[in-house]
């Protein structure tokens, strides 16, 4: 019995889709002991990890060798390898198409591959971020096509992602999972599952649950944040300090929950997911006025910051068309290899189609890919005095930990900060605009 095999961590997982989510889920269940199967479509990630070479880098190669060497850890692109794999966890990308609509491709075409060897006893789990009712309505009728049924030959549950890329303080394994069956065995296998790798195991009654529990996560998150932006504007321009605010209001010890203001959003989710609900509420004849409201002021978030840096070159009568514009990160947030739907990109192709020339520095990006954003053709500045000294003005789009603001404050002519990285800097106060 499935249930009997994970409780002796017997049975083999498979993990689809080694991403940002994919890639620590397979190291928290390696490290509790199971043997795992990464697979995914890009033969490039599935090459890499076999050789033990790490393309995230958070999670730095030396932590797959060890399970490489005792051959507890494989990857492939041969998806036929499923037939022998008793629990099977999808992390797939769940992006939106053109017209925000749900692209759910990929986790289409992954239930297609595991349609193809389902077979009696193994479990199925989708962890991919999508809008209530995908694991029932989408996956379920592709898995039972050739005659298995749910609950009964096959268990299927949808538990979802909680990972907070860069984030040290969480691991996988401590942040608690909630997990939802299509019924309840499934829910208690699933439970099972997780609950041998994850501290706390939270089940709730259906996968609808869980979906809509992922997505009122992300959607607090997007709502807030566009409060925060909103803030952030009046407060300018009133004359206050929106994150003197901030901290003095996060002193109330119950019911206030600190969230910052910031160039705009950006990553795989909060700018992405909550489009997921506002679409299927469709089919309801209802409306997501938070979602839309939200989204509409944080999108215009990277607007703000060309105009709040076009007014400080005025006072000192440069014109944007003739500036040169330091961008300092671009990773959608701080300390991490990451730049999905950064805000950085937008700015910098703002600031090009107002004619200025615009140089960056990251850390983490030699260059910036091709993204869906276009083709930026820049590479990474070395940071140097003489650099800072050299252009019109620096903006700080991404915080990361590695910067010596006081520092840049000191050389750089003018600093437009957007994340209050500068808060500590000592010298040069009056060269600092925050937007
Ligand atoms: N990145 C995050 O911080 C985060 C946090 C919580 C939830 N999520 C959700 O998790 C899911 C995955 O996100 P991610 O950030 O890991 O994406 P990612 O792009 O980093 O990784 C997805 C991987 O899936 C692979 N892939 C695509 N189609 C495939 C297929 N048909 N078969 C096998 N592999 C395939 C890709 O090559 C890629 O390696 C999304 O739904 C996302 O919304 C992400």
């Amino acid at each position: 019995m499935l249930k009997e095999k994970i409780k002796r961590k017997e049975a083999i997982i498979g993990v689809i889709g080694m991403g940002y989510v994919g890639i620590p889920l397979t190291l928290t269940f390696l490290k509790a002991g199971f043997s795992l199967v990464g697979f995914d479509i890009d033969k490039d990630k599935v090459t890499a990890l076999n050789q033990g070479i790490s393309y995230i880098k958070q999670y730095p190669a030396k932590l797959f060798s060890q399970y490489l060497k005792k051959k507890k850890f494989s990857a492939t692109a041969d998806f036929a390898r499923l037939a022998d794999i008793d629990c099977i966890i999808i992390c797939v990308p769940t992006p939106l198409t053109k017209m925000k609509d749900p692209d759910l491709t990929y986790i289409i075409n992954t239930t297609q591959e595991i349609a193809k060897t389902l077979r009696k006893g193994q479990l199925i789990v989708l962890e991919s971020t999508t809008y209530p009712g995908t694991t029932e309505e989408l996956v379920l009728p592709k898995l039972e096509e050739k005659g298995l049924r749910v609950e009964k030959d096959f268990f299927l549950a949808f538990s979802p992602e909680r990972e907070d890329p860069g984030n040290k303080n969480w691991k996988t394994a401590d942040i608690p999972k909630v997990v939802g069956g299509a019924g309840p065995k499934s829910t208690e296998i699933a439970k099972e599952l997780y609950q041998s790798a994850i501290k706390r195991v939270v089940p709730v009654s259906s996968a609808r649950v869980a979906e809509m529990a992922k997505l009122l996560e992300n959607i607090y998150r997007s709502v807030n944040i566009a409060l925060a932006n909103e803030m952030k504007i009046i407060a300018d321009r009133m004359g206050i300090d929106i994150w003197e605010v901030i901290e003095a209001a996060s002193t109330k010890p119950f019911g206030f929950t600190p969230f910052y203001p910031g160039p705009g959003l950006g990553g795989h989710c909060i700018p992405i997911d909550p489009f997921y609900l506002s679409w299927k509420v469709r089919e309801f004849n209802l409306t997501t006025r938070f979602i839309e409201l939200a989204g509409e002021i944080n999108t215009r978030m990277p607007e703000y910051v060309v105009e709040k840096t076009m007014d400080a070159l005025n006072l000192q009568n440069k014109p944007l068309s003739e500036s040169t514009i330091l961008i300092l990160g671009v990773a959608y947030k701080k300390d991490i290899d990451d730049m999905r739907e950064s805000p950085a990109l937008e700015i910098i192709k703002l600031f090009q189609e107002k004619g200025a020339t615009v140089l960056y520095n990251d850390p983490f990006f030699d260059k910036i890919p091709l993204v869906r954003k276009g083709r930026f053709n820049l590479k990474s500045e070395v940071l140097t005095e003489k650099l800072l000294k050299k252009v019109d003005c620096v903006v700080i789009t991404t915080a990361h930990s590695c910067y010596d603001y006081n520092w840049i404050v000191r050389h750089a002519p003018l600093v437009i900060d957007t994340r209050n990285a500068t808060r500590d800097a000592r010298e040069g106060r009056r060269k600092i605009v925050k937007a």
